[in-house]
């Protein structure tokens, strides 16, 4: 094992993000325009992902170079079939110091009222999901596929009664479409919850090649700091946690905390420990990635002789790609006039729902 693994900018490897699929029950504007992701969009056959004990046996390298934190995310990770399997065989993985891992998932809530006691019960720890309005006409316009938020509350509440904790919501943030649910969802999540959950603003970034992104639909964390704060007196909170991606507040009330996301406005790609497995086994090393490498041709494939190559192979090879690692993608964008939607090479730009948020 190589605790010692560094990227080009020092950087370790702490946090793993495994998509499980490339499909989604929701189209948000952000991520899976309806206009691209029709009933025509090509999504991966079942041959290509990964299977539960590919995803394992990668998960366990990653483990041994030093990655304590695992999250499932997709698409829509609960659209998976037998999720729960994976999460028990994910949940057996121990650190090289024996400790059990961070692991959590991501997702929209949709299925969540129906799976949150089988996940708890197959190991999962606790659970983030996306909710981006609490008024059902607004939220329905970001889902786009007229799911209402109700259903999403009792996913929450599900999670909630099962032990998933602490909770995270991430709310994606549009300026024009949904900034004016920022004070109304903090109260209710302060009211209806308290501290237990943790509501976090994410300012909307020009992730992939499809969502049309322009700067003047983000709404400057700042400014949604300063919106919370006029109504409930907020004071910030040290980092728990170095590459931390979130800059924790708390209420002055002792109301609870929130976060915020800046990839946007204030890049955090100088301690960035996050790769990304997408649903195909490729390792990407930043979000805004054209190119990932492929690790399922290396579980799949043979060497000349026609043996399987080991663990340890394919350890090394980790550690070499994570080694040569030198993206940071958020903070030249902030040093570059507006990005173009794809990378700069001519290549496009990795979709969201296939890496992994
Ligand atoms: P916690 O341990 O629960 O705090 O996880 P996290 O901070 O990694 O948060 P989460 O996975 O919920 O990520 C929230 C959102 O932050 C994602 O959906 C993305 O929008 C954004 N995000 C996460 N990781 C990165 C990253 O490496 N780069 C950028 N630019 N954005 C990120
Ligand atoms: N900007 C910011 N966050 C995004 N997500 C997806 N697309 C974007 C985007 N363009 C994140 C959100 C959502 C999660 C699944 O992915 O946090 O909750
Ligand atoms: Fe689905 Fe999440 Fe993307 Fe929305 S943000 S389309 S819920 S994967
Ligand atoms: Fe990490 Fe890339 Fe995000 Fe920067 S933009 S924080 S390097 S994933």
């Amino acid at each position: 094992t190589t605790g010692l693994l560094a990227d080009r900018l020092g950087r370790p490897l702490r946090d793993l993000r495994i998509s499980v699929t490339d499909r989604c029950n929701f189209r948000c504007s952000y991520c899976m325009p309806k206009d691209v992701f029709d009933s025509q969009y090509k999504f991966l056959p079942q041959s290509s992902l990964l299977s539960f004990e590919e995803i394992t046996r990668t998960a366990r390298l990653f483990v041994a170079h030093g990655v304590s934190k695992l999250r499932l995310t997709g698409g829509e990770p609960l659209l998976r079939k037998h999720i729960e399997v994976l999460i028990g065989q994910l949940a057996e993985l121990r650190t090289p110091e024996g400790e059990p891992l961070d692991i959590t998932l991501t997702t929209n809530g949709s299925l969540l009222e129906r799976k949150a006691a089988a996940l708890r019960a197959a190991g999962l720890r606790r659970v983030t999901v996306s909710l981006d309005a609490l008024d059902d006409t607004i939220f329905q316009r970001m889902n786009d596929v007229d799911f209402p938020v109700a259903d999403v509350l009792q996913g929450i509440e599900a999670a909630l009664a099962a032990g998933l904790a602490p909770i995270k919501i991430n709310m994606v943030v549009k300026r024009g479409t949904n900034c004016h649910e920022i004070v109304p969802l903090a109260s209710h999540v302060r009211e209806r919850y308290g501290p237990g959950v943790v509501l976090r603003f994410i300012e909307y970034m020009d992730v992939g090649a499809t969502n049309g992104w322009r700067m003047d639909e983000v709404l400057p964390s700042a400014q949604v700091v300063q919106r919370l704060h006029e109504v409930f007196p907020l004071e910030p909170m040290e980092a728990s946690a170095p590459g931390e991606t979130a800059q924790r507040w708390r209420y002055r009330d002792g109301g609870g905390e929130i976060g915020v996301i800046s990839s946007v406005t204030q890049a955090f790609c100088g301690d960035c420990n996050r790769a990304r497995l997408s649903t195909e086994g490729k390792l990407f090393l930043c979000l805004f990635a054209s190119r990932g490498h492929d690790l399922r041709a290396l579980l799949r494939g043979t060497q000349a002789d026609g043996q399987p190559y080991t663990d340890a192979q394919i350890a090394r090879a980790i550690g070499l790609v994570w080694s040569e690692r030198d993206d940071r993608y958020s903070q030249l964008r902030s040093a570059l006039p507006a990005a173009p939607a794809d990378s700069g090479s001519g290549e496009r730009r990795v979709e969201m729902h296939y890496i992994g948020g």
